[in-house]
């Protein structure tokens, strides 16, 4: 009896201990998942990624004159802020019509500049150009400047920004 109390006892003892583990490692977990989505849900998400932003009004543009306007957007990914810094030319012509151009590069995206003397956007780095346009005139660059859709409200020219 002695001896099979005893066994019985422990193995008592041992439901008993494993049944509290059991529900300390469910309470641990009810509190504890929460928590840890708490603090890492910002590392996963990511801010929108697009955006339209306003320039300034339309009609204080100078007319068929590459206008350069340059803003910094933060970006936050998670626990890491970006900063990015935009150049935006634009043109607005006799019509009325809007060209509007992103002031990188697209060979090795160093930022070009609009030179008024030559009448065209150079790129200092390996010296490609770009026409009033956009159009490539010569250098390594594969493509023309990349244009921004955009859209005029109330006056105001806003540009569509997307960052990836
Ligand atoms: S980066 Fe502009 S020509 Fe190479």
């Amino acid at each position: 009896m002695s001896e099979s109390g005893h066994e019985h006892g422990l193995s008592r003892r041992g439901f008993v201990t494993g049944v509290v583990g059991l529900l300390g490692s469910i309470i641990a977990a009810i509190i504890g998942i929460p928590a840890i989505g708490y603090l890492i849900s910002p590392a996963l998400k990511r801010q929108s990624q697009d955006d339209w932003v306003p320039l300034g009004q339309v009609d204080t543009l100078p007319e068929g004159e590459p206008k350069l306007f340059t803003f910094t957007r933060t970006q936050k990914v998670g626990w890491e802020r970006t900063a990015n810094t935009y150049g935006v030319y634009v043109i607005r012509h006799a019509s009325g019509e809007l060209e509007v151009f992103s002031n990188i590069c697209t060979h090795l995206s160093c930022r070009v500049t609009w030179n008024e003397a030559e009448s065209q956007f150079i790129c200092p780095c390996h010296d490609g150009r770009f026409a009033k346009d956009g159009s490539i005139i010569s250098g390594p660059q594969p493509r023309p400047l990349d244009r921004f859709e955009y859209q005029v409200e109330d006056g105001t020219l806003m540009i569509h920004i997307v960052e990836v």
